[in-house]
């Protein structure tokens, strides 16, 4: 079975930036193959792991929604579509990539996204992980496109609002009812020492942490230089407190 891990959280908190580390994570222990699926329109999990998506599953929508695609005589429309669509998938050495993207112009996603869904699940079942790293927000939880969940990891920065996200997204998971197995909880670009408003916040609203993941300014600095996070250092005070997390998540039970 496929064990699927999600990224959800406020915006800018870290959800893709830790999905590169969950990614790393798993390369490192040969727990592959990973697929890795970027959900987020505005996409950038490709520049953190050093893939390049030229296509997305929204620019093959978009042209063949709009014909720009001609499709060979005596190929069903649907099948053309799925050969088109797997060429959306980036190969590397233990991962594959796929980026949804954007539709062109203005509109709904709905569409892209279930064709997403349907697409995903199906080509789900050849990878030992599945990790989606989404956009910020409810959006793709309410919309029920993120399907079913082994691990959610919930990322907030060490902020009021972003815990208040976090307590917002848990609520939606219980109201919705969602399939989802495990959530963490990180509090992700911590300082040296949290804040104890940050942790009376967190009391409140009865949200334990499984993670506090530093503040570390190699993962700036690959950022500015365009550097993949797979290549950070063990020694790197995020990559060390993932890899913590990455321990409790990943079982011996879930590895076949
Ligand atoms: N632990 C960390 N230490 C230092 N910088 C970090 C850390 N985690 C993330 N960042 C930086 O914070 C910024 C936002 O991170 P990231 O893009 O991963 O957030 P996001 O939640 O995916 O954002 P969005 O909601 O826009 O998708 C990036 O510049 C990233 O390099
Ligand atoms: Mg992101």
């Amino acid at each position: 079975m496929t064990v699927s891990i999600a990224m959800a959280g406020k915006g800018g908190t870290g959800k893709t930036s830790l999905a590169g580390l969950i990614i790393r994570y798993l390369l490192k222990h040969n727990l592959t193959p990973v697929l890795a699926v970027d959900a987020d329109p505005a996409a950038n999990l490709g520049l953190g792991i050093g893939l390049n998506a030229e296509l997305t599953v929204g620019s093959v929508l978009a042209g063949f929604n709009e014909n720009k695609i001609s499709i060979p005589s005596g190929v069903v429309k649907e099948s053309f579509l799925n050969i088109k669509l797997n060429e959306t998938i980036v190969e590397s050495r233990g991962i594959d990539l796929i980026t949804m993207g954007r539709g062109e112009g203005a509109g709904c996603y709905c569409f892209p996204n279930n064709v997403l869904k349907n697409f995903i699940d199906q080509l789900t079942s050849n990878y030992r992980y599945l990790l989606m790293d989404n956009e910020a927000g409810l959006e793709h939880l309410s919309r029920g496109t993120t399907g079913q969940v082994d691990h959610l990891i919930l990322v907030s920065n060490h902020s009021i609002k972003g815990i208040r996200t976090l307590n917002s997204i848990l609520n939606l998971v219980t109201e919705m009812g969602l399939d989802i197995k495990q959530k963490w909880v990180v509090i992700n670009q911590a300082p040296a020492v949290i804040d104890p408003l940050v942790y009376s916040e967190l009391d409140r609203l009865g949200i334990t942490v499984d993670a506090v993941i530093p503040q570390d300014s190699q993962i700036m600095e690959y950022d500015w230089h365009q550097k993949s996070l797979l290549d950070l250092p063990d020694e790197a005070a995020a990559a060390a407190s993932m890899n913590e997390l990455m321990a409790k998540i990943i079982t011996p039970d879930q590895e076949r």
